[in-house]
This record gives C-alpha cells, sequence and structure tokens, in this order.
C-alpha cells in the first residue's frame, strides 16, 4: 500500500515537475521546432516562455492524459487544398502556412508516439527521412503532398504497428521506389496512398499488395504501375477502395487484377479511369455485391454494354464516359434504383433520348443527381418525362443530334445548376420557363436551331449565372436599356445574335467576365471606351463580323495570360492601337485601319510580346514596315496582305525564328527578298505576291526553307532563272511565280508539284491563302474564276508526287 502510493506520488511529481509533459520529449519537440521553417508561425506555442513549458498544451500535440507521453503530432497545413481556382490571397496564405526545412530526428525520442501528419507541407523535394522507420509506435503515418521527394526509405516497412499510411506525393516532387517488399512488413495496414509515388521498378508490386491481409483502402492513382502481368490469385478479400486510375495499364495487367475482383466482395469504390484497358467490360464487375462507386472512364473498353450492369444494384455513382463502348443502355439499368450520378458521355449509345429517360423513370429518376450524356449519338426529342428528374443537378446533352423544343416542364428541376444542351439541333424558343431555374450557374445552349427572343424573362432571375453560351443560334436579345442583371457573368457568347445595333450596356454590371464572344451579332455602335477600362481583364473578346466603327484607343487593353482578340471584319478606323504582351491572336483584319505599323509593332520595345497570330490584313496601313520585329520572337503567323505598305521588306524580320506563315501580298513592297529570312527555317508558306519585289529569285529559298508548302511571289519584277535549288523543297506543294519576267525554262521538278499538275501546269495560277491551325484554305483564281479550293493540305503526307 505504502509503496504504491510512493510510486503514485513519485509519477505525480514527475509529471508536475515537468509541467504537465516529460523533459525529454518537450526538448525533441522543440529541437524539431528549431530545424523547421514556420513562415505562418504556426507553432509559437511551441516554447517555454509565458508558462507554456507543458508541451502537451502545444498547438497540434495530443498526449496521453495519465502518462503525459506525447501520443499524436497534427502537424498537417491547415489551409485546405485548394484547385486552380483558389484566389491568389488564398494560395499565398497556403504557401505561407507550410512548415519546411528539415525533420530533426529528435522525433525518435517520442517513443509513444502512434500518430504523425505532416500532409500539405513544404519539404522541398528532401527525402521521407529514413528514421522514421524506427519510430515503431507508429500507427497512423501522413506524409502526403508535404514536398518529400526521391526514394522511399525501405525502413518504413519497420513500421509493423502501421495501420495508415498515406505517401501521396505531388508529381514534380518524384518520390519513387526500387522494390515495394518492404510493404510486406506493414501486416496490420488498412489504409495505403501511394498515388503519384513512382512504382515503375516495383514489379512485385501486386505480390506484395497481395501479401497484406487487412488492407481496405488502396489508392494507386498515377504511379506508372510495371505492366508485367503478375500470374497470381489475388485475395484481397477486404479490399474496399481500389483506386488504380491514371496508370496506363493495359488488358495484359488488367486481365489478373479482372479475375481477382470475383473475390473482393467488400469493394464498395473501384477507379480504373484513365488507363489503357481495351477489351469488353469484364463480368466479373457486374458481381460485385456492394460496390457504389465505379469508374472505368477514359480507356478504350469496347463492345456493347451488358444487361448484366443492372446486377450492380448498390451503385450510386457509375462514369463510363469516354471509352469505345456502344449502346443502347440496357432497359436492366432502371433496376438500378440507388444511382445519384451516371457519367456516359463520348460513348456511342446511338439512342434515342427519349427511351433512355423512360428506362431511367422506372425507379431512380426522382433521384438522380448528374446526368452526362454528351456525345453519344443520342437522337430523338426531349420530352416531358424531363420532369420526374426533379433533383437533376447537371443534365449534359451536348454535342447529340436532339431535335425539337426544349420541353417549357424543364422549368420543374429547380436544382439545375448545370445545363448543357449546346451543339444539337434543338428547335423553337427558348422557353421562358428557363427563368424558374434559379440555382443554375452554367446554361449552355449554343449552336442549336433556336430562335425568337429572349429577354428579362428567361434570364433576368438566374442570380448565380456564370456561364450563359448561347451563340450560333437565331435568338434576338430583348432587355431594357437600363438593366442590370442579377448574374455575375464569367463567359459570355452571343455570337450571330441580334443583339440590337447599340454595344450592349448592362455588360458594364459583369465584373468578372473575361470571355466575351459577341461577334456577328449586328452591332453598329462606336467602340466604347469603357471595355478598355473594364474591371476584369479579358481573355477571349471576339467583337468580329459587326458594324463597329470609330477610333480604337491607344492605351493597351489589360488582357490575361495567353488571350485572344479578334475586331476583324468592321469599320474600326484610326492608327493601330498598342498592345498588352499577354495577347496571343491578334486579329484587326478587316476594318479601315490606316497610318504606319509603327504604334503597334514599336511600342514598348523593352518587352517580348506574346504575340503567336497576328492579323492585320485588309486594311489601309501605309508606310514601310518598321524594323522593330526583336521583340516579337514569338510570332508563327503575320498577315500583312493587302494594304498599302511601302518600302522594302526589313532585314530584321529574319528574326522572327519561330515563323510558319508569312503574307505580305498586295501591297506597294520593293526591293529585294532579304538574304536574312534564310534564318526562317520553319516557313510552310511565304506569300510577297502582287508587290513591287525585284532582283533575282533567291538561291537559298530551296536551300533553306525547307519546309516550305506554298511560295508565292506572283506578280512581281523578279528577273533571272528559277533557281534549280527551288526543287530540294520536298515539301512544296504550291509554286506560284507567274506575271513576273523570268527567262528560261521551268525546272523539271515543277511539274511534280501537286497544284502544278493540278492546273496542267498553267503558270497563270493565282492563288491566295488563309492558314488557320494548320489548315490551308486555298482560294485558286483560275482564267478569272474564283474556285472555292477548300483543302487540307497535309503538312505529313508527301503530295509533291501525283
Ligand atoms: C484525455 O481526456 C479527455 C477528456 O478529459 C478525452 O476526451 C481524451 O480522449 C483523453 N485522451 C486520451 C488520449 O486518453
Ligand atoms: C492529416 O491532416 C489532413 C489535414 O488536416 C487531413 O485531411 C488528414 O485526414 C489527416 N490524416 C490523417 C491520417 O488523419
Ligand atoms: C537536431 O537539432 C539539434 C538541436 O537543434 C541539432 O544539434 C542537430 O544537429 C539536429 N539534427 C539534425 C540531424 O539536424
Ligand atoms: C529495421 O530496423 C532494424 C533495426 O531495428 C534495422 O537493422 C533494419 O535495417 C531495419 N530494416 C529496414 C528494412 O528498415
Ligand atoms: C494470399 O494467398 C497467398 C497464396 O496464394 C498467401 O501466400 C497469402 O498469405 C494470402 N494472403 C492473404 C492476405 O490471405
Ligand atoms: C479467390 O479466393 C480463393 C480462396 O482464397 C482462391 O482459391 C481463388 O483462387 C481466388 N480466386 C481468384 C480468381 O483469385
Ligand atoms: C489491345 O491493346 C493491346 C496492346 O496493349 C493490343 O495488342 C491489342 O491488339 C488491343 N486489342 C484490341 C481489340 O484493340
Ligand atoms: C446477373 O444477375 C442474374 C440474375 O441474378 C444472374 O443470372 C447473372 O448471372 C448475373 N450476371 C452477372 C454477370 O453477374
Ligand atoms: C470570332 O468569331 C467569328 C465568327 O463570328 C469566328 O469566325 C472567329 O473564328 C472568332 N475568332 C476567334 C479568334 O475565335
Ligand atoms: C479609362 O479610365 C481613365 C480614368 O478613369 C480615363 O482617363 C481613360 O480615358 C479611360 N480609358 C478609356 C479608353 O476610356
Ligand atoms: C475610313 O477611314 C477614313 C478616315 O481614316 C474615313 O474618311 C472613311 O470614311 C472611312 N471609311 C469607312 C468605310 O468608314
Ligand atoms: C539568324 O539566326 C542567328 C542564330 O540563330 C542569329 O544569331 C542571327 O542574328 C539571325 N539573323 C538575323 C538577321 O536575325
Amino acid at each position: 500500500m505504502g509503496i504504491l502510493l510512493v510510486l503514485l506520488f513519485l509519477s505525480l511529481a514527475t509529471v508536475n515537475i515537468n509541467e504537465g509533459c516529460i523533459d525529454s520529449e518537450r526538448q525533441a519537440l522543440l529541437m524539431f521546432k528549431h530545424d523547421v521553417t514556420d513562415g505562418a508561425n504556426r507553432l509559437s506555442s511551441w516554447s517555454l516562455h509565458n508558462g507554456h513549458g507543458d508541451c502537451c498544451q502545444w498547438y497540434g500535440v495530443v498526449c496521453d492524459n495519465v502518462t503525459a507521453h506525447v501520443l499524436e503530432l497534427h502537424l498537417a497545413n491547415p489551409r485546405p487544398l485548394l484547385d486552380d481556382y483558389g484566389s491568389d490571397a488564398e494560395n499565398e496564405a497556403m504557401e505561407r502556412s507550410k512548415l519546411r526545412g528539415k525533420i530533426n530526428h529528435s522525433l525518435l525520442k517520442l517513443t509513444h508516439l502512434s500518430y504523425l501528419n505532416l500532409s500539405q507541407n513544404g519539404f522541398g523535394g528532401i527525402p521521407i527521412p529514413d528514421f522514421i522507420g524506427s519510430i515503431e509506435s507508429l500507427r497512423h503515418l501522413d506524409l502526403s503532398k508535404a514536398g518529400f521527394g526521391g526514394l522511399v526509405p525501405n525502413q518504413l516497412g519497420n513500421l509493423s504497428s502501421l495501420e495508415y499510411l498515406n505517401l501521396r506525393a505531388d508529381i514534380e516532387d518524384n518520390l519513387y521506389v526500387t522494390d515495394l517488399q518492404w510493404l510486406s512488413g506493414l501486416s496490420l495496414i488498412e489504409h495505403l496512398d501511394l498515388s503519384d509515388v513512382n512504382l515503375a521498378q516495383a514489379s512485385n508490386w501486386l505480390q506484395v499488395l497481395n501479401t497484406l491481409p487487412f488492407l481496405k483502402n488502396l489508392y494507386l492513382s498515377g504511379c506508372q504501375l510495371p505492366q508485367i502481368p503478375p500470374p497470381i490469385h489475388l485475395n484481397l478479400s477486404s479490399l474496399a477502395i481500389l483506386d488504380l486510375s491514371l496508370n496506363d495499364i493495359e488488358n495484359s495487367l488488367g486481365g489478373s487484377i479482372f479475375h481477382g475482383l470475383v473475390n473482393m466482395t467488400s469493394l464498395r469504390h473501384l477507379d480504373l479511369s484513365n488507363n489503357l484497358f481495351n477489351s469488353s467490360i469484364p463480368e466479373s464487375l457486374y458481381s460485385l455485391d456492394s460496390l457504389q462507386f465505379l469508374n472505368i472512364g477514359s480507356n478504350k473498353f469496347r463492345g456493347k454494354l451488358s444487361s448484366a450492369i443492372g446486377n450492380i444494384t448498390s451503385a450510386i455513382d457509375l462514369d463510363f464516359s469516354d471509352n469505345e463502348l456502344e449502346g443502347p443502355i440496357p432497359i436492366t439499368m432502371g433496376n438500378l434504383c440507388n444511382l445519384k450520378s451516371i457519367v456516359f458521355s463520348e460513348l456511342n449509345l446511338n439512342q434515342d433520348v427519349s427511351t433512355i429517360l423512360a428506362v431511367l423513370s422506372r425507379c431512380v429518376s426522382n433521384q438522380l443527381d448528374k446526368l452526362h450524356l454528351s456525345g453519344c449519338h443520342l437522337s430523338g426529342q426531349l420530352t416531358n418525362q424531363l420532369r420526374n428528374f426533379r433533383s437533376l443537378k447537371e443534365l449534359d446533352l451536348s454535342r447529340n443530334s436532339v431535335s425539337g423544343p426544349i420541353p417549357i416542364s424543364i422549368g420543374e428541376l429547380s436544382s439545375l445548376r448545370v445545363l448543357e444542351l449546346d451543339q444539337n439541333q434543338l428547335k423553337g424558343q427558348l422557353p421562358s420557363s428557363i427563368g424558374k431555374l434559379t440555382n443554375l450557374e452554367i446554361l449552355d445552349i449554343s449552336t442549336n436551331l433556336l430562335e425568337g427572343v429572349v429577354s428579362e424573362t428567361h434570364i433576368g432571375n438566374l442570380p448565380k449565372l456564370k456561364v450563359f453560351q448561347a451563340s450560333k443560334n437565331s435568338f434576338v436579345l430583348r432587355v431594357s436599356p437600363d438593366w442590370i442583371p442579377p448574374f455575375e457573368l464569367e463567359l459570355l457568347g452571343l455570337r450571330s445574335w441580334n443583339v440590337g445595333s447599340m454595344f450592349p450596356l448592362w455588360l458594364l454590371s459583369q465584373k468578372h467576365l473575361w470571355y466575351l464572344d459577341i461577334s456577328g451579332s449586328r452591332i453598329s455602335d462606336s467602340l466604347p471606351g469603357w471595355l478598355w477600362n473594364f474591371s476584369s481583364p479579358f481573355q477571349y473578346l471576339n467583337l468580329s463580323h459587326n458594324q463597329i466603327h470609330g477610333q480604337i484607343p491607344g492605351t493597351p487593353w489589360a488582357m490575361s495570360v495567353d488571350s485572344v482578340i479578334d475586331l476583324s471584319f468592321n469599320i474600326l478606323s484610326g492608327p493601330l492601337p498598342q498592345i498588352s504582351p499577354n495577347v496571343v491572336f491578334l486579329d484587326m483584319s478587316n476594318n479601315n485601319l490606316s497610318g504606319s505599323l509603327s504604334p503597334l509593332l514599336c511600342y514598348k520595345l523593352e518587352e517580348t510580346m506574346g504575340t503567336v497570330i497576328l492579323n492585320l490584313g485588309g486594311n489601309v496601313l501605309s508606310g514601310g514596315i518598321p524594323d522593330c520585329w526583336l521583340n516579337w520572337q514569338n510570332l508563327q503567323v503575320i498577315k500583312l496582305s493587302n494594304n498599302r505598305l511601302n518600302g522594302s521588306i526589313p532585314s530584321s524580320m529574319g528574326a522572327l525564328q519561330s515563323i510558319v506563315s508569312l503574307h505580305l501580298r498586295k501591297n506597294h513592297l520593293s526591293g529585294e527578298i532579304p538574304l536574312s529570312l534564310n534564318n526562317c527555317t520553319d516557313l510552310v508558306l511565304l506569300d510577297a505576291g502582287e508587290n513591287e519585289l525585284y532582283g533575282n529569285i533567291p538561291q537559298w529559298i530551296g536551300d533553306s526553307l525547307r519546309k516550305l508548302v506554298i511560295l508565292s511571289l506572283r506578280s512581281n519584277k523578279f528577273s533571272g532563272y528559277i533557281p534549280d535549288e527551288l526543287c530540294a523543297i520536298g515539301s512544296l506543294q504550291v509554286l506560284d511565280l507567274a506575271d513576273n519576267n523570268l527567262i528560261g525554262s521551268i525546272p523539271r521538278c515543277v511539274s511534280k508539284f501537286r497544284a502544278m499538275a493540278k492546273f496542267n501546269g498553267s503558270m497563270g495560277t493565282a492563288i491566295s491563302y488563309l492558314i488557320d491551325a494548320g489548315t490551308f484554305l486555298a482560294t485558286i483564281v483560275m482564267k478569272g474564276q474564283m474556285l472555292e479550293y477548300s483543302t487540307n493540305l497535309n503538312f505529313g503526307e508527301k503530295h509533291r508526287f501525283v
């Protein structure tokens, strides 16, 4: 009794003396703190000052109530993992609250540590410390996305008490293993996540996993799993979650997994998406009684959908999208009464949409959240069965051949957040019941045959709308001039609408708009200055094919990175504006812009322009081509055709090392073609026709521009012989040198070029071209007649010998 009391007293005294925690463990934690960088000062309570000495009270530390040993360290980044939509401020905060630096092996002193969580910190690519394998008391170890890189230490195999191990990596950290044998030491493991750890060298991975009797949750997404098919009987009968997505697994390996599925009777969650399976769907999948989540999307599964799909009665979430599977959706799918999500996009269902709605109306329609059937070759019409699907949050029927009207009953799907009906053959008016879908965030009805008035009744009560894409219909917009919409759009597409002659003023209220397409929408207003001072920078701005007049303000438009501006086919006048270096695509062609190229080309000489495509053709630009190309190294396409440019082609254009397509046709350019252009060895198209260029046709064209497909120097003042060197350009398909002062005979090889052969070698053929992302649309003017010659001159093939 007395001894017991003394012992009790002694142990209490120890606790008291050490202010609630064990001294050696406190020291260990302080050493740990000393070695990490703690940008957000998360470990400020880890200190001996101000009566903080009880380490059991420190941030993230959990001690045993009786023995005061440190049991748990919760040091994960407290900021939630953000996706790409996180604001800069949120991402910064996340970065700041990362622990960085080194991990002191003083942690070994925490002899009772059973839980260590360092997830989402930033250890900058250092290896996982070996000594962690010696903290034998560990049961939960979470080092996910903590910035560890390099070889995973085998020593982790000594953690024989481990039940939970998460090493999920970021691909850029290059975390890898050479062998997984050590895993067999984790005989109690239940939860194992090695996603994005490179297992390519671990040829025995499946055999090793097969020896872990308690394994329940297995995540091996993006592990570059080796393909050697292990001849193995899988007995992973406790598995509840199996994620093998993103591994390029082929059927050879998959076979043994599918075979083993028969025994995985507890499987609830199976993700095989983004692999290379190309067989039919194995029958073993349909016998999984407990399966709730099944994703086989983005593979090459083939064959008809089997009626056995109706056996997976516990299914909640099915994703079969993007495979080579064929329809129809079997009637038995109507038995799956627990379904909430069906993602079957990009399958060849080849079915009437109303049949599918009927099948699903059997028992599941009133609880389904998500129905994605985009690009499934669906036909027929949407019927009032739609009203059965009253829980739907997402309906995607885009890219099918659904016809007929949008039923009025669509207004009853009051939970809808996403409605995508674009690229179908829907006819008639937009029902005003759309206006009842007050939860709608994304509405895409573009590229249909819809018509009629769209007014505030339709869109005036959709406060959450972020995306309204309705381009390529015959809609007329009718809203009051002082309308202030309830929504804050990010994307707006009204291409080929009739929005009225005035620039829609309500756009001013849209503070987050970054995509605006109001091309071909019958605007005949002047370009409003407020577009320049718009609250958000645009990424895509298409105002083309209107009657917009007036000048473009000289100061550059604030644009976001990799942005696109299309102002073509308007009647804009005045000088060229400056543009932001962020613009990759700039089309101001076919306007009435005048003056010299300098304001645009020579502005901001100290900055490299991101512009890849520049089209200024079809204006009344004059003066010389300035010597300002050094900052435009990214240009691949330049069109200056149909202007009034004079002077010579400046040598500095030889600096355009990326140029693929150069159009100078129909100006008043004179002089010789500068030798520096022999630097532009990627040129595929060179059109300098209808100018006043002279001299010989340079022989270096044949020597250096070996990728040319189209070369036109027609209607100039070139003289001398056609150099034989042109024959060396194996890719040449169109050669037009007509209407010059050339003498001598046409080199033999020329008759073999495709265009020449096609038009009987006639040198009187005039050709003008447009290059659009690798596709040539060539208009051939022959014998005074215009022939639309719209063809893909295929770069890959050699058409030279017809
Ligand atoms: C310590 O005690 C608290 C309540 O006093 C209890 O909630 C907690 O679970 C105990 N922790 C341990 C590790 O025993
Ligand atoms: C580790 O912490 C993160 C972030 O709080 C949490 O999501 C994760 O579940 C934790 N891991 C374990 C094993 O508890
Ligand atoms: C651990 O921390 C102690 C005290 O700060 C230091 O002396 C020691 O070098 C550190 N150990 C490692 C491996 O960094
Ligand atoms: C396991 O720990 C022992 C010492 O306890 C050590 O000798 C051995 O190298 C470790 N094994 C592995 C695989 O880490
Ligand atoms: C799985 O079966 C193999 C033999 O086929 C056996 O060696 C292994 O121990 C079994 N694993 C479990 C978890 O039963
Ligand atoms: C299923 O498990 C049983 C018993 O462990 C085993 O005999 C059989 O080979 C397994 N089936 C497959 C396909 O692995
Ligand atoms: C499936 O892919 C393998 C290569 O992984 C190939 O050999 C086989 O021909 C493909 N099968 C079909 C039906 O395409
Ligand atoms: C589906 O269920 C039916 C009826 O229970 C059964 O006869 C059939 O074998 C099952 N098919 C598969 C592939 O499991
Ligand atoms: C702008 O819209 C027109 C049609 O109105 C289209 O032809 C053109 O390709 C669009 N421009 C860009 C850059 O997408
Ligand atoms: C943008 O706003 C500033 C200040 O409000 C004004 O000086 C400038 O002229 C505006 N720019 C355009 C193009 O309207
Ligand atoms: C083109 O601009 C000039 C002034 O630069 C103007 O006189 C002329 O009317 C404009 N043409 C058209 C069609 O707008
Ligand atoms: C041609 O290219 C070389 C290197 O690729 C470069 O040094 C030279 O300046 C270029 N010539 C011209 C005229 O830009």
